[in-house]
């Protein structure tokens, strides 16, 4: 595969077959703190790809517009190419990571309602968080857009929530990118335990990228039991 289009920090996009797709593979690279800390993990290209696709393939069959088309090889996917709408959408059920640490809530604390933050997908801004006004004042997404995205992230969250309940794992927290496929807002980019914050039910276990962040050691076991879990139950 050549003529790469985008090096990106955990993926490369390639052209796909035709103009209207694009290959994504998945590489073994971690980053963190805005691609300060940078490490080699072996395998986790493999594992995050495996793992994404479970869950794409799983909410689009509960009826949620997604960009996955077909798996490749293990590390490579199909899908629809989309104008990728800048600004991620993070939700959080639980206390942790930055709303922990800007609103001095201890990590673990079950919130009262879903949480949606807006930050904009900026590696040079570091992703500041950004409200719906100044975002429409922007230009980077009308109203209705991001109301079509908080819908499908509000659906997103029961579907995914219980899923990872029936494997024995809470979903603390997680960021969804969308982008524009024609006249459709499709969910984009990956699921994944990069992108995820992912607890043992039971042991409260930390089975996600802040298990690299925080130099906990065995990050990979932690993402291998999650593909092994969700495998079990899918
Ligand atoms: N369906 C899609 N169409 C176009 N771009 C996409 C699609 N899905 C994901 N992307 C973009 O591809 C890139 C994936 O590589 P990644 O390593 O995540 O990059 P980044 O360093 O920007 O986070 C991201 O910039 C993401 O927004
Ligand atoms: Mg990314």
């Amino acid at each position: 595969m050549n003529d790469i289009l985008y090096n990106g920090k955990s993926k490369n996009v390639f052209p796909g077959p035709d103009k209207d797709s694009l290959i994504i593979r998945y590489k073994d690279t971690a980053t963190a703190f805005n691609g300060e800390k940078k490490e080699e993990l072996k395998g986790k290209g493999k594992i995050n790809a495996a793992i994404s696709n479970l869950i794409f393939t799983f909410l689009q069959e509960k009826g949620i517009k997604t960009h996955f088309i077909k798996e490749i090889d293990e590390t490579s996917i199909l899908v629809r190419k989309a104008d990728i709408i800048l600004v991620e959408l993070i939700v959080r059920n639980t206390a942790a990571g930055s709303f922990s640490k800007k609103y001095g809530i201890s990590e673990g604390i079950e919130l009262k309602n879903t949480v949606l933050e807006f930050s904009l997908k900026s590696d040079s801004l570091g992703d500041p968080m950004i409200n719906i006004s100044q975002i429409t004042a922007i230009g980077i997404a009308e109203r209705k857009e991001l109301s079509l995205m908080i819908d499908m992230a509000e659906k997103i969250n029961i579907l995914l929530t219980d899923l990872f309940l029936k494997a024995e794992i809470r979903l603390i927290d997680f960021k969804l990118e969308f982008g524009r496929c024609g006249n459709e807002i499709v969910l984009c980019d990956e699921i994944s335990p990069d992108s995820c914050r992912l607890w043992d039910l039971q042991t409260g276990d930390k089975m996600d990228k802040d298990r690299f962040r925080r130099d906990l050691g065995n990050v990979m076991e932690g993402y291998g039991k999650v593909l092994d879990r969700l495998k079990r139950i899918i």
